[in-house]
């Protein structure tokens, strides 16, 4: 799979842009503020449907304006296809070669992009929820279907707590009806779930083992909390049947506080180093190395799946890991022969990635343009083995080629009126880590899952190709963010 071309309007600070970028690494550079993260965030919202960031779909449309565009030419096992997607008025409308896609399989039609950011190191820092979004994310790159179905689930989800909130007026025979089919729906996600992790969790285990320069093993592990040893072995079916039982035991309590408190929307991914909670005890750099072990793991994963690297994106991700580390993930990207994009503010944090055939971009009010100037790309090849030194990073400089086919040409004006009257906020993510770990398994009071966010997303496959209404992504997070 290649990118070979991408155009954004109106994508958030992002007026025009349009660029064919290397086949290799293309660069990013630009200050605080500049639109590095709107150009991958347009980027990854074309491959996935989802912002990357946002809690609701108007977010990413650049204030003043009515809609969004974000449309790519792929190569994909020898054809050329062009995928774009429009977001307006809250809502999305997904394309492929210029006629609407009729279904999500269709569109992504084997399109994956993994992206890596500073956020992503909540996975170990943050509560059950940064991390449940974190394996979710990687539930869908390897398998699109699970967009669709953690939507059945968080609609689900969503239909029983209305009900609970009935409290005792409540119809049983309805409640039952619901259970039903939230039962079914959660063991999808359980079985997506499982499958993912059984094939990333040794894998990050392994490359953990060769950068984090630590005798303690990683483990990665998801098990649902009311579930007994046996998750491994059961079939979907008698998932179902557990989940169902642990519902029915649950609904007194659940009618009681009036949402669900049991299923995939309450479950942890378990991260530990030496058989110890990563976040009480690993250090900061162990826990970077556990996140890199994890995104690493990712990418050979879905190349194992699918035959193909996906689109890799990193965002700024150099600042956040220390010269080791940060050396070993460039000469990681360099060797592996991934198309990569990179946004950095400072390009010597990122040139170990850069080749003789690498596209620096200016990023710079919204508008990106090929970088003139750039020497230094360091012709650094191949990442160090296990247990081997990074290489040292340096070397000769090389100019940019001038791939960018149309700057952005008007001025963005971001003091433009924001309409934001029309939506809804998005929830927040409830500050209670302290109250989480306290109680890892326990429901939260006030958590977005009990409202059903796991995935609200276009439903392309059931008719609805105009999307939702803006609550585009499966977890909102906090707008601030
Ligand atoms: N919908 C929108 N319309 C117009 N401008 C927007 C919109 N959403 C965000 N922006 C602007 O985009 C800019 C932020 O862009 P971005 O997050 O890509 O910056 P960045 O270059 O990644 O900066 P940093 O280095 O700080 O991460 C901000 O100035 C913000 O006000
Ligand atoms: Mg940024």
């Amino acid at each position: 799979m290649r990118l070979l071309a991408l155009q954004a309007q109106n994508f958030r600070n992002l007026h025009q842009v349009s660029l064919a970028p290397s086949p290799h690494a293309t660069i990013a550079v630009g200050q605080n503020g500049q639109g590095k993260t709107n150009l991958l965030e347009a980027l990854y919202f074309l491959a996935t449907l989802k912002p990357l960031r946002a809690g609701r779909l108007a977010e990413l449309v650049r204030w003043g304006t009515k809609g969004a565009r974000v449309s790519g030419r792929f190569l994909l096992k020898g054809a050329e296809r062009e995928i774009s997607v429009e977001v307006g008025g809250g809502v999305r409308q997904a394309f492929v070669d210029g006629k609407k896609a009729s279904s999500l399989e269709e569109y992504f039609g084997g399109v994956a992009v993994v992206a890596f950011t500073p956020d992503d190191l909540e996975v170990v820092k943050g509560g059950p929820e940064a991390r449940r979004t974190f394996l979710d994310r990687a539930v869908f790159n390897r398998f699109p279907a699970f967009l669709k179905e953690s939507r059945d689930y968080a609609r689900a989800l969503k239909n029983r707590n209305r009900l609970l909130r009935d409290g005792p007026a409540a119809e049983a025979a309805y409640l039952d009806a619901y259970d039903e089919t939230l039962a079914r729906a959660g063991a999808r996600v359980y079985v997506r779930r499982r499958a993912l992790m059984a094939e990333l969790a040794p894998r990050a285990q392994a490359t953990f083992a060769s950068i984090g320069r630590t005798v303690d093993p990683a483990a990665y592990g998801y098990h649902p909390a009311h579930l007994a040893q046996e998750f491994a072995e059961v079939d979907e079916v008698r998932l179902a049947d557990a989940l169902l039982e642990a519902l029915a035991g649950r609904r007194r309590r659940d009618l009681e506080r009036g949402f669900t408190s049991v299923g995939p929307h309450v479950d942890d991914v378990a991260v530990t180093l030496g058989g110890r909670s990563a976040r009480a005890y690993a250090s900061q750099g162990q826990q970077r190395a556990l996140v890199l072990g994890w995104k690493i793991a990712e990418i050979e994963n879905l190349h194992a799946a699918l035959g193909f690297l996906p689109l890799l994106l990193l965002d700024d991700v150099s600042s956040e890991l220390d010269p080791e580390r940060n050396a070993y993930l460039m000469g990681y990207l360099a060797a592996s022969g991934a198309q990569v994009f990179l946004t950095t503010t400072d390009a010597s944090l990122v040139r170990a990635a850069a080749a003789h055939d690498t596209l620096w971009m200016d990023v710079h009010a919204g508008q990106v343009a090929p970088r003139l100037l750039e020497t230094g790309t360091s012709e650094v090849v191949r990442a160090p083995g296990p247990g081997e030194a990074p290489a040292p990073v340096g070397g000769v400089g090389h100019l940019v080629r001038g791939h960018v086919a149309e700057g952005g040409e008007a001025e963005l004006r971001p003091e433009d009126p924001v309409s934001h009257g029309e939506e809804e906020r998005a929830e927040h993510r409830p500050p209670g880590d302290a109250h989480e770990e306290a109680h890892p398994r326990a429901e939260q009071e006030h958590h977005p899952h009990r409202e059903g966010h796991l995935a609200p997303a276009p439903e392309l496959a059931e008719g609805h190709p105009h999307g939702d209404e803006g609550d585009g992504q499966e977890e909102p997070r906090q707008p601030e963010r």
